[in-house]
C-alpha cells in the first residue's frame, strides 16, 4: 500500500484552506498576543517591551498610524482606541500616500507602523521618512527580526504565528488587540482612564479569546448566506464609529478573495452619495454593535430597507430591535463596544471565506495579489 503525504494538506491541519485555519486560530492568536500583557488584577497593561515613563507618553502631541491594506484597517481602530483610552490626536495614513505628502512631523511625534509580515517596501519607506524628521518610531509587526523590526527605535510583536493566506486574518484581529493594549498602556500612563473603568475594560478583553472560539462555533448560516448572495455583482457595507472601520475590513476581504464590488459606507454618508446605488435586492452587511450610535445606525438602516435592499446585520447578542429591520441577522457575543469589533469581524471574515469557495475563487492565492509587497 502507497502513503500518499501531501505536506501542504499537512500544513492546514485538516482545514479545505490556508485562511479557513487561520480564521479559526485566532481564539490562539489572540490569547498569546494577550498572554502576559495585562496585569494580575486587570488594574493596567504590561508592555516590558516599551518601558515608557508618563513623561515621555506626555511628550507625544501627535500620533500617526501609518501602514497598508488590512493593517491600515487595524490602524483605524487604532486611532479610536488611543485617542478614546489616552486622549493624544492621531492621525491614520494609508504608508504610500504618507511619505508625499509632507506630513507635519518633529520630535514630539510618534509614529506607529502596522504590518504583519514586517516586510512592505511601502510602510518601512514612510517610517524611514518620519524617522528623519524626528519622529519616534514603534513598529507593530509579527515576524521577529523582520526589517521593519530591525528599523524601528521599539517594537512590539503581535504573537498570530505564520499567516499563509494572502488575505488577513489573524493578523488582523491581534493587530486590533496590540491597539488596544497600546491605548490602554498609554491611558495607564497619563491617568485618562478611570481605575474601575480600566478593570472592566481589561477584564472584558481577557474573556474575548473564548468569545471568539464561540462565535467561530456557529458557521451554518454564513454558509446559506454565501450560497444566497454569492453571485450578485455589489454588496455594500455599512456601520458607524467602530462598526464603520469593520465594514471597511469586511468589504476589503470580500474584494480580494471572491471579487465580488464591495463598498464600505459609513451609514450616515449613504445619503450624500451612493444610497442611489441600493436598489431592490442589492444585498447590504449592516453592522450596529457601537451601543452609542445604535439609535442613528438604526435609522440608517431603515433607509436602505425603504429602497428594498436585502439587508444582513450584525449585532450583539441581546439586540432585540434589529431583527425587526433586518431581513437577518447575525449576533456575535456581547462585549464593551470598544472590544466588539473583535468579534463583529469574524462573521465577515467567513462570509468573505464562503462566498469565494461558491464562486470557486482560489481564496488563499487571490490573482494579482501577494502576501506581501516589497515593492513600491
Ligand atoms: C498586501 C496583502 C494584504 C496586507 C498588506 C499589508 O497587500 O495582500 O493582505 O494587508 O499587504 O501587509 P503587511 O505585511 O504590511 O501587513
Amino acid at each position: 500500500f502507497e502513503v500518499n503525504w501531501n505536506a501542504e494538506a499537512a500544513e492546514k491541519g485538516g482545514y479545505e484552506h490556508f485562511m479557513l485555519k487561520e480564521i479559526h486560530e485566532q481564539p490562539k492568536a489572540v490569547r498569546d498576543t494577550l498572554a502576559s500583557r495585562i496585569a494580575k488584577d486587570n488594574s493596567a497593561v504590561v508592555l516590558e517591551e516599551l518601558s515608557w515613563t508618563e513623561e515621555y507618553v506626555n511628550s507625544f502631541s501627535k500620533i500617526f498610524i501609518v501602514a497598508c491594506g488590512t493593517a491600515y484597517h487595524a490602524g483605524l481602530v487604532g486611532k479610536y482606541y488611543i485617542e478614546r483610552l489616552a486622549r493624544i490626536p492621531v492621525e491614520v495614513d494609508i504608508a504610500s500616500e504618507f511619505r508625499y505628502r509632507q506630513p507635519i512631523i518633529d520630535d514630539n511625534t510618534l509614529c506607529i507602523v502596522v504590518s504583519q509580515s514586517g516586510e512592505t517596501s511601502d510602510t518601512m519607506a514612510a517610517m524611514k521618512e518620519a524617522k528623519r524628521l524626528g519622529a519616534k518610531t514603534l513598529a507593530v509587526t509579527n515576524v521577529v527580526g523582520s526589517s521593519i523590526a530591525r528599523e524601528a527605535d521599539q517594537v512590539i510583536y503581535t504573537m498570530a504565528g505564520p499567516e499563509i493566506a494572502v488575505a488577513s486574518t489573524k493578523a488582523y484581529t491581534t493587530q486590533l488587540i496590540v491597539m488596544f493594549l497600546l491605548g490602554a498602556y498609554m491611558a495607564g500612563l497619563r491617568g485618562t482612564v478611570a481605575p474601575r473603568r480600566m478593570k472592566e475594560l481589561l477584564g472584558k478583553l481577557r474573556e474575548i479569546p473564548s468569545q471568539i472560539s464561540e462565535t467561530l462555533e456557529d458557521v451554518e448560516p454564513i454558509k446559506v448566506f454565501a450560497k444566497k448572495y454569492g453571485f450578485n455583482t455589489d454588496v455594500f457595507f455599512i456601520g458607524r464609529a467602530l462598526d464603520y472601520e469593520v465594514a471597511l475590513e469586511g468589504s476589503l476581504k470580500l474584494k480580494e478573495i471572491s471579487y465580488i464590488h464591495a463598498e464600505a459606507y459609513a451609514a450616515g454618508e449613504l445619503k450624500h452619495g451612493t444610497l442611489a446605488l441600493i436598489t431592490t435586492g442589492v444585498p447590504v452587511v449592516a453592522l450596529a454593535t457601537q451601543k452609542s450610535v445604535y439609535e442613528k445606525t438604526l435609522s440608517n438602516i431603515k433607509e436602505v430597507k425603504a429602497r428594498d435592499a436585502v439587508v444582513i446585520g450584525i449585532a450583539a447578542e441581546g439586540d432585540t430591535e434589529l431583527t425587526k429591520y433586518a431581513d437577518h441577522v447575525i449576533f456575535v457575543p456581547n462585549t464593551d463596544e470598544l472590544l466588539i469589533p473583535l468579534l463583529a469581524v469574524l462573521p465577515l471574515q467567513l462570509l468573505s471565506y464562503y462566498t469565494a469557495i461558491t464562486r470557486g475563487a482560489d481564496v488563499d492565492k487571490p490573482r494579482n495579489l501577494a502576501k506581501s509587497v516589497t515593492v513600491e
